[in-house]
């Protein structure tokens, strides 16, 4: 049986790992991302690759209407879309806060609410689990970093959507989880300046920031059969930083 998984923010650091990870675990993986980097067209070799803006929800609707149309099943949705925008808390502009919300929050909102309705159809006999992979931020949790505010909220709302989506959903078969990494090296390090950079790398108890691969393992973790009986989770990854 073809695993079909579907990763959103496919292009970027983060994105390209786990879609990587999942091809090398078997599942046929189909990649969202609003814009493919000019050498991007060599990832067909891991992923289909879609371009959508994930903060419109009928292009949403659409997208996944089409990919339940060609594979017929989905089977992981893995909602990696994010960025991470850094105005001040008193200046940061209403534009900015209804984009953060919009690109972080309401992108994972419609992909889920587009996707179980196609994880929820299965053949007889078919009682795989589907999964469903939040990609948080520690952000949301450890308040000592830079993150700003509206950043910490969108994740803070993504990983009360996992816990509703995980009980709702537990006796159809569908495991819902967040994994909140810290300071992962990616593009999204370019939002804040070198001084700051390096002092939260400081912080991380390795002395280094994760990569990307390392999340990754954790989301192919949960994409198998190791997954099926965790539900409802907020995984957090940051080598030991915060245990107090
Ligand atoms: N890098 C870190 O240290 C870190 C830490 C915690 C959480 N995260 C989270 O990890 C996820 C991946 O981030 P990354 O570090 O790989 O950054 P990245 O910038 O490399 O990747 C993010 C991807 O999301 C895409 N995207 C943004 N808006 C979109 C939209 N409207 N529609 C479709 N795609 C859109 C971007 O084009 C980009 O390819 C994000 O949700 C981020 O918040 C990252």
């Amino acid at each position: 049986m073809d695993r079909i998984a579907v990763v959103t923010g496919a292009a970027g650091g983060m994105g390209q790992a786990i879609s990587r990870r999942l091809h090398q675990d078997g599942l046929t993986v189909v990649g969202i991302d609003i814009r493919w980097g000019a050498d991007d067209d060599r990832l067909s070799d891991i992923m289909t690759c879609m371009t959508a803006d994930l903060t419109d929800q009928g292009a949403v609707a659409s997208l996944f209407e089409t990919i339940n149309e060609i594979h017929g099943r989905i089977d992981v949705l893995v909602n990696n879309a994010g960025t991470c925008m850094m105005s001040d808390f008193p200046t940061i502009p209403e534009d900015e806060f209804r984009q953060q919300m919009a690109i972080n929050f309401d992108s994972c909102f419609h992909c889920c609410q587009a996707a179980i309705p196609f994880m929820m159809k299965r053949q007889s006999g078919d009682d795989t689990v589907r999964k469903i992979i939040n990609i948080s931020s520690n952000g949301a949790y450890n308040f000592d970093v830079f993150d700003p505010p509206h950043y910490r909220a969108s994740k803070a709302a993504m990983d009360a959507l996992t816990k509703d989506l995980a009980r709702r959903y537990a006796t159809d078969r569908i495991s819902v989880n967040s994994i909140a990494p810290a300071m992962t090296e990616t593009p999204l390090f370019n939002v804040v300046s070198e001084e700051v950079l390096a002092k939260a790398i400081s912080a991380m108890p390795h002395g280094t920031a994760m990569q990307p691969s390392q999340i990754a393992a954790w989301v192919g973790f949960l994409a198998g059969d190791g997954g099926d009986v965790c539900s409802g989770n907020v995984i957090i990854l940051n080598q030991g930083r915060d245990v107090r």
